[in-house]
C-alpha cells in the first residue's frame, strides 16, 4: 500500500495479478496533458477557496507545468506502482514539489478527474476528427463539380437500373457524410458540461468556485448532479454510435469503390499508393485501403457494442468498469482519424463507365416517352416490359426495334421514339431537387458547398 493514494487502510499488500488488471496506466497516459490542465484549473479553485496559498498554488502550477513538460519531451518516467495516469502525476508532483502536493487533490477525487479528463480529450480529438471528415466531403463535393458530364449505370440491388451522373454517386456519399458531421457536433455539445467538482459521488465540501473551473477549462456549462456526474458516459455512448454510423457510411463507400475497381467493372483505378499485390499471382493490385475501411467499421461497431454492456446494469455513481471506456474512445478515435484520412485517389474510366450503359436501363424512359403521349403508367410499364421482352426474345436491345414492332405494342410510338434511346437525355429528365439533371446535381453542389461553410 506504501506508494497508492489510497494505502492508508490496508496493511496488506496488492497481488501483482490484481495490480495488472487494475493498472490502466499503459493506455491512459494519453490522458496526461489534459489531466494536467485539470488539475492546474482545480488549483486555482483550492486557492480561491482558501485551501491553497498563492505561494502553494504557485509552487503546485510550476510542478504540473515541469511534468507536462516530461511528457511532451518523452522523458516521463512512469513507475511500476503508477497505477493510472492520475496517480503517476501526483506522484510525480510530490517528488518534484514535496508534501504541499498533497493538497491538490483535496475534495477532488479521481471520479471526478477521470472523467473531466476524458471529456477534454475527446473535445480535442472531436475537433481534429471533423476537420478531417469536412475535408473529405469537400473532395466529393469538389470532384462531383469536375466529374459532372461523366453518366454510368446506376444500381438497384447491384443490378443495372437507370442511367445516372458520376457526380449524384459521389454526392450521395457526401450528404451521408454531412449528417456525420452534424451528429459528431451535437456530441461535442453534450461532452461540453464540466464534471469536475462533483467529487467522488456527494459534490464539493470545500464549495469550490465550479464557475471557475468552467471557465478555466472552457466548459459551456456544469453539471447539474454530482451522482450523475461521476457516472454517466452517455457521451461515449454517442461518440460510439456516431463513429459506427460514420464508418457504416464509409464502408458502404467503400464497397461501392471495390466493386467498380474490379475488372469486371472496370469503373476506376485505384492508386498504386492505397493497394497492395498478391505474394503469389503476380497481376493482382487488391483493393486494401478500401477493404480496410470496411473491416473497421465492425470493429468500431463491437467497440460500441462492448461498452454498452459495460453500462448496462451498473448501479449509480462510479464503479471500476468504467474505466473500460478509455481504450473504446482511443481507438475509435484513431481508428476513424486513420480511415477518414485514407484519400484512396482512384481515377475513373469514363469510358467503361459510358460503356456498360445498356439499351435496357432506358426502359424506363420508353414508358416514360408513352406517358408523355397521354398512357397511364401502368399500361406504358407493361408496354415498355413487352418491348424488352420482344428483344430479348430476338436476341436485340430495345432501341434496335423497328418503329414497326414497337407500333404493335401500342400504335402511340411515333418516329420522335429514336430520342429516348439516349443517355444524356435520359438523366435530364430528373430536374427535381436531388435528381442527376446537371441542373440539380449543380444545385446540389452549390447547397453543400454553403452547408461546408456553416459545419
Ligand atoms: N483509472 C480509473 C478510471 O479510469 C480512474 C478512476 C478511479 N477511481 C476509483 N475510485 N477507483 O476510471
Amino acid at each position: 500500500p506504501g506508494n497508492k493514494l489510497w494505502g492508508g487502510r490496508f496493511s496488506g499488500s496488492t497481488d501483482p495479478i490484481m495490480e495488472r488488471l487494475n493498472a490502466s496506466i499503459s493506455y491512459d497516459q494519453r490522458l496526461s496533458e489534459v489531466d494536467i490542465q485539470g488539475s492546474m484549473a482545480y488549483a486555482k479553485a483550492l486557492e480561491k477557496s482558501g485551501i491553497l496559498s498563492k505561494t502553494e498554488l504557485e509552487k503546485i502550477l510550476g510542478g504540473l507545468e515541469k511534468i507536462s513538460e516530461e511528457w511532451s519531451k518523452g522523458v516521463f518516467g512512469v513507475i511500476p506502482t503508477d497505477e493510472d495516469i492520475h496517480t503517476a502525476n501526483e506522484r510525480r508532483l510530490k517528488e518534484l514539489i514535496g508534501d504541499v502536493a498533497g493538497k491538490l487533490h483535496t475534495g477532488r477525487s479521481r471520479n471526478d478527474q477521470v472523467v473531466t479528463d476524458l471529456k477534454l480529450f475527446m473535445r480535442n480529438s472531436l475537433s481534429i476528427i471533423s476537420r478531417h471528415l469536412l475535408r473529405l466531403i469537400e473532395t466529393l463535393v469538389e470532384r462531383a463539380a469536375i466529374e459532372i458530364d461523366v453518366i454510368l449505370p446506376g444500381y438497384t440491388h447491384l443490378q443495372k437500373a437507370q442511367p445516372i451522373r458520376w457526380s449524384q454517386f459521389l454526392l450521395s456519399h457526401a450528404v451521408a457524410l454531412t449528417r456525420d458531421s452534424e451528429r459528431l457536433g451535437e456530441v461535442k455539445r453534450r461532452i461540453n458540461v464540466l464534471p469536475l467538482g462533483s467529487g467522488a459521488l456527494a459534490g464539493n465540501p470545500l464549495g469550490i468556485d465550479r464557475e471557475l473551473l468552467c471557465n478555466e477549462l472552457d466548459f459551456a456549462s456544469i453539471s447539474l448532479n454530482s451522482m450523475d456526474a461521476v457516472s454517466e458516459r452517455d457521451f461515449v455512448v454517442e461518440f460510439l454510435s456516431a463513429a459506427t454510423l460514420l464508418m457504416i457510411h464509409l464502408s458502404k463507400m467503400a464497397e461501392d469503390l471495390i466493386i467498380y475497381s474490379t475488372s469486371e467493372f472496370g469503373f476506376l483505378t485505384l492508386s498504386d499508393a492505397y493497394s497492395s499485390g498478391s505474394s503469389l499471382m503476380p497481376q493482382k493490385k487488391n483493393p486494401d485501403s478500401l477493404e480496410l475501411i470496411r473491416s473497421k467499421a465492425g470493429r468500431v461497431f463491437g467497440r460500441l457494442a462492448a461498452i454498452l454492456m459495460v453500462l448496462k446494469g451498473l448501479p449509480s455513481t462510479y464503479n471500476k468498469d468504467l474505466q473500460e471506456d478509455k481504450e473504446a474512445v482511443f481507438d475509435v478515435v484513431d481508428t476513424l482519424t486513420w480511415c477518414i484520412f485514407c484519400n484512396t485517389e482512384s481515377r475513373i474510366n469514363k469510358e467503361s463507365m459510358e460503356r456498360a450503359l445498356s439499351p435496357d436501363m432506358l426502359a424506363t424512359d420508353l414508358a416514360l416517352y408513352l406517358v408523355r403521349k397521354g398512357m397511364p403508367f401502368r399500361q406504358a410499364h407493361m408496354a415498355s416490359g413487352k418491348a424488352v421482352q420482344l428483344a430479348e426474345t430476338k436476341g436485340i436491345t430495345i432501341n434496335n426495334l423497328s418503329l414497326e414492332e414497337l407500333q404493335n405494342i401500342s400504335p402511340l410510338f411515333g418516329s420522335d421514339v429514336a430520342q429516348v434511346f439516349s443517355v444524356v437525355s435520359s438523366v435530364e429528365q430528373y430536374t427535381a431537387a436531388g435528381g442527376t439533371a446537371k441542373s440539380s446535381v449543380s444545385a446540389q453542389i452549390e447547397q453543400l458547398r454553403e452547408l461546408l461553410k456553416r459545419l
